[in-house]
């Protein structure tokens, strides 16, 4: 039986995000922010990470002391050790409830983002405070679903904020 939500999970959406709500230009982010990746591996260390296939092709390589889960409709998908291919992100959520894992965060790209915000407990989001060029988005986040919990860092660069579903 698949469950949506429920049991001790929680699952986590991680994103960077321009002020325009540019997440992507094509396979790439469009920036670079040292700070930002400190605080993605800080965060997301020893959990499993759930991503779409291009986003992990744009990474090229799991991300070490993380557990890699990839969602695509390719199941004979060639991945390296310590990976694994699931069709759908419920897929993927069910085996991180059948580990008994603590939290699972969701790393994106546009699709995978846009197919979860139903499913997901919090969104932990870096609001780049500059416009970027790209032609992938971060869903809108609506104000009557999701409450700001907490502000985690406000520099010249970034804010981080934990928003909370209500
Ligand atoms: N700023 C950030 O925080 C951030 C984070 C991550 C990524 N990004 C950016 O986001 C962009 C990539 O996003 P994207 O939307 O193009 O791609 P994506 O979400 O990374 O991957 C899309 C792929 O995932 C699989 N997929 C997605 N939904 C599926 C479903 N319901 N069922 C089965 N498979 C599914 C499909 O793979 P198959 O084609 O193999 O079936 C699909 O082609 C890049 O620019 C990347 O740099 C930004």
């Amino acid at each position: 039986m698949i469950t949506v939500s429920g049991g001790n999970l929680k699952i986590i959406i991680i994103a960077a995000v321009s002020a325009n709500f540019v997440i992507g230009n094509d396979e790439k982010i469009p920036w670079h922010s040292s700070e930002d990746f400190k605080h993605f591996k800080k965060t997301t260390l020893g959990f499993p990470l759930i991503m779409g296939r291009k986003t992990f092709e744009s990474i090229g390589k799991p991300l070490p002391g993380r557990e890699t889960l990839i969602i695509s409709s390719n199941s004979n998908y060639n991945v390296p050790e310590n990976v694994k291919v699931f069709p759908t992100i419920i897929n993927a959520l069910d085996y991180c409830r059948s580990k008994k894992s603590e939290k699972v965060f969701i790393c994106g790209g546009g699709t995978i983002y846009k197919n979860s915000m139903n499913l997901a407990d919090e969104l932990l989001i870096t609001e780049m405070k500059f416009n970027a060029k790209g032609n992938i988005y971060f869903p809108k986040i609506n104000k009557d679903i999701w409450n700001v919990q907490e502000v985690l860092a406000d520099n010249e660069e970034f804010k981080i904020v934990n928003y909370k579903k209500k």
